[in-house]
């Protein structure tokens, strides 16, 4: 008889996601990531939610350090103004839980080369000179892996450009459980990638991400760019000469367009067909300022939480510690269970 197949994770569930420490946020990652967390916190009876600065990740290009501290809590700053609440949500810097560096070694071990020769954002990010990256750089994905798998996360939400890595997480769970024979172990942690806006284009190019790393600030809006600033780049942005369609099908050649149409969806919290029903038949002439407008009332709040977060970092500093204790309390046993798993020593009276 075949093998059954094995018992699934029948552990409790729980969110977890990250953002990198490595400059200022944009509304890719606030559409793709940040509302998407404050949604699932505020979901009734939801399961717990783990949001971390990711700035171990930050370092596998470099940071400065006399900036590093700051860019985490801008991060976490953000964090609360979208509206993570740190009652509910356990808000960290990820250096400060030993664990995750801990289980990404052992992961290290457990991930094949092969699978990580595969992966695109490295290729992205190493460009031509793959030979002079970090080390870290190319095993980023195994630690993302590890700050998942620390907590027994199960719903890891993130924009689509992430989905290559969470496939990962779930190979590296699954061997780990294969390899040593502790079937349902790991959970296979599910993608969150939900909404209009998964994936935020630059404004300059419909067919490329918006991204911190575009030399040109007009392909993006940045969460500090004050109303000016998001109006006139809203202004320029690229579109073609027709008027907007009536039908989402009617978006699929025009990458510039379906791009601001899914940025105003995802602000106003309705889907793209409710969108062109609004403003299909119209010119840019009228939608980009209605879009403008609509961007600069969201974002508003969210900005001027931030400056006011960052005003007293003694108050962000105190969420990070609360956050890092709570966030140590549930990755250190788990990690503990791991190495005893492998057959690490642990002293006496373990039994083992
Ligand atoms: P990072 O800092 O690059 O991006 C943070 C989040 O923003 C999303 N995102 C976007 N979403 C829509 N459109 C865009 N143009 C866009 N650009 C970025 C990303 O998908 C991400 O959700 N590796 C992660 C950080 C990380 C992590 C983790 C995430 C480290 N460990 C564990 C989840 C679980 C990253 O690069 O984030």
């Amino acid at each position: 008889m075949s093998d059954p197949s094995p018992p699934p994770y029948a552990g409790p569930e729980r969110v977890l996601s990250g953002i990198q420490a490595s400059g200022a946020l944009h509304l890719g990652n606030y559409l793709g990531a940040l509302r998407r967390f404050v949604a699932l916190q505020n979901q009734a009876g939801g399961p717990p939610c783990f949001l971390f600065v990711a700035d171990l990740h930050a370092i596998t290009v470099w940071q400065d350090p006399a900036r590093l501290k700051d860019q985490t809590r801008e991060i976490a700053a953000a964090y609360l103004a979208s509206g993570l609440d740190p009652a509910r949500s356990t808000i960290f810097p990820q250096s400060a839980v030993p664990a995750h560096a801990e289980l990404a070694w052992i992961f290290n071990c457990v991930a094949r080369l092969g699978w990580l020769d595969r992966m695109t954002q490295f290729k992205e990010k190493s460009g031509k000179h793959k030979e002079r990256s970090s080390v870290g750089l190319y095993t980023y994905p195994v630690l993302q892996a590890a700050d998942i798998l620390a907590y027994k996360a199960t719903h890891v939400p993130v924009g689509e450009d992430q989905k290559q890595h969470l496939e990962l997480t779930r190979d590296i769970a699954q061997k780990f459980n294969n390899d040593f024979g502790r079937p349902g172990w790991f959970p296979l942690p599910e993608p969150v990638i939900q909404g209009p806006a998964t994936r935020v284009m630059s404004l300059r190019d419909g067919l490329a991400k918006m991204s911190k790393s575009d030399a040109s600030d007009l392909s993006r809006i940045n969460l500090t760019d004050d109303a000016d600033t998001i109006a006139a780049k809203i202004r320029k942005a690229r579109t073609d000469p027709e008027p907007l369609p009536e039908t989402a099908e009617g978006l699929e050649s025009r990458p510039e367009a379906r791009n601001l149409v899914a940025i105003y969806a995802a602000l106003a919290d309705i889907d793209r067909a409710e969108v062109l029903r609004r403003f299909g038949g119209q010119g840019f002439g009228v939608f980009k300022p209605a879009l403008a407008e609509l961007a600069v009332e969201q974002l508003r709040p969210v900005s001027e939480a931030m400056r006011r977060y960052l005003a007293d970092p003694a108050e962000v500093d105190r969420v990070l510690k609360a956050g890092a204790l709570r966030a140590r309390a549930v990755a250190e046993p788990i990690v503990d269970e791991v190495k005893a798993i492998v057959g690490f020593w642990r002293g006496s009276g373990d039994g083992g």
